[in-house]
């Protein structure tokens, strides 16, 4: 794939018209990478989805791309949105590519830092409320309407439409669809997203678009349905934001993981239908379980995730500590965001440089080298 972006590449699969802009920051085409420790820990075959990769550091940009483009396309002036920090990011960045204006509404002091500062360095309004995620994203909903802005949640259709791409990068990738897919789950977008690109691209006639029009079809392309895999989804939420699991909305969500700080998802039921559909689970882990798996991913892995995007690996591991995780799956776990968004976390956690003489000698005795 180009760095032409989604729009581009997925054409026949999007809602692109004659009439749609050729909007793009390069967004898709992420690496899908083998997890060696976690692979051989698990003894399945599992790999990671690195969305961190994208133009503003997380999975957003797929369906960003395709919600600000039909937005530009429908004539609309201003962009809206409610969010934990990616959103924003992401929505501020597009705007300022397409010359709109964007307004995002965070919940105050909850947004990790770096993606606060790529907002304000995107030029986005930063309309910053003494409320929570779903309280800002009633809101947008209220300024839509009055001011007839566009609204860019995955509320917005179009975002669902662009972030389920990610679904066909991966089959292509594996040849097939793996048998997990593994994902932390907040507004609940994303698994609605997969779900249906999942489901798409195994019943889609259409060629593969990295083959060039008419050439292959996509190995899943052949039957319909009929004979063809699907992954089991699973969806992992923070325990102290987990309304899924619980069944019943939270009004005072709380996690570490700010991203999925988030008490009444509003893709409620296409997370459930994606759970059910698939044979699949919703489950909760704890914010230590979050912390130890981002330290994990780190140290033993060499990727550098935010906190939320850990979600699912910390949902992993705890399966295997259970006995829960057979052997021999191929699992993907989608990781969310890039760990550059969100320093604090981990520099919180007891992080300290002692300045040293600068002198080999010092230095040897640092690494506690016998010379
Ligand atoms: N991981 C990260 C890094 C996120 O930023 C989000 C959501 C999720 C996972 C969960 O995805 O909402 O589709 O279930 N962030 C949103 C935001 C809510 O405003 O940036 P989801």
């Amino acid at each position: 794939m180009s760095s032409q972006g989604v729009l581009s590449h997925y054409k026949p699969y999007l809602p692109v018209t004659d009439k749609t802009p050729h909007l793009s920051l390069g967004e898709g085409d992420t690496p899908l990478v083998r997890a060696n420790a976690l692979s051989q820990e698990t003894g399945c075959d599992i790999f990671f989805k690195l969305e961190g990769c994208n133009p503003t550091g997380s999975f957003k940009d797929r369906g960003m791309v395709v919600a600000v483009a039909k937005a530009q396309e429908q004539g609309a002036q201003t962009i809206v949105c409610a969010s934990t920090g990616n959103t924003s990011a992401s929505a501020a960045a597009y705007a300022a590519r397409a010359g709109l204006k964007c307004a995002v509404l965070i919940p105050s002091g909850q947004i990790a830092r770096g993606k606060l500062a790529q907002a304000f360095a995107y030029g986005a309004n930063i309309l910053a409320i003494d409320g929570n995620f779903d309280r800002a994203l009633e809101l947008t909903r209220e300024l839509a309407e009055q001011f007839h802005f566009a609204v860019v949640n995955s509320i917005n259709p179009h975002r669902l439409e662009g972030q389920k791409t990610a679904a066909f990068e991966i089959v292509d990738a594996l040849g097939r669809a793996p048998d997990v897919l593994a994902l932390p789950v907040g507004n609940a977008g994303n698994i609605t997203a997969y779900w249906k690109g999942f489901k798409e691209y195994a019943t889609s006639p259409r060629p593969s678009p990295s083959k060039g029009e008419g050439a292959k079809v996509s190995p899943l392309d052949k039957g319909g349905l009929r004979g063809v895999t699907l992954p089991r989804m699973w969806g992992f939420q923070a325990e102290g934001a987990a309304p899924l699991v619980s069944g019943k909305p939270i009004a005072e969500p709380h996690t570490i993981a700010t991203a999925i700080k988030i008490g009444n998802p509003a893709s409620w039921s296409g997370a459930i239908r994606a759970r059910d559909e698939s044979g699949g689970e919703i489950s909760a882990v704890s914010d230590d379980e979050i912390r130890a798996a981002h330290s994990y991913l780190a140290s033993r892995e060499g990727i550098f995730v935010e906190p939320a995007s850990a979600a699912s690996i910390a949902g992993i591991l705890k399966k295997l500590r259970n006995g829960n995780l057979e052997r021999g799956q191929t699992i993907v776990c989608v990781l969310t965001g890039n760990g550059l968004k969100d320093v604090d976390f981990v520099l919180a956690s007891g992080f300290e440089i002692k300045t040293l003489r600068a002198e080999a000698g010092a230095l040897a005795d640092a690494l506690e080298i016998q010379v």
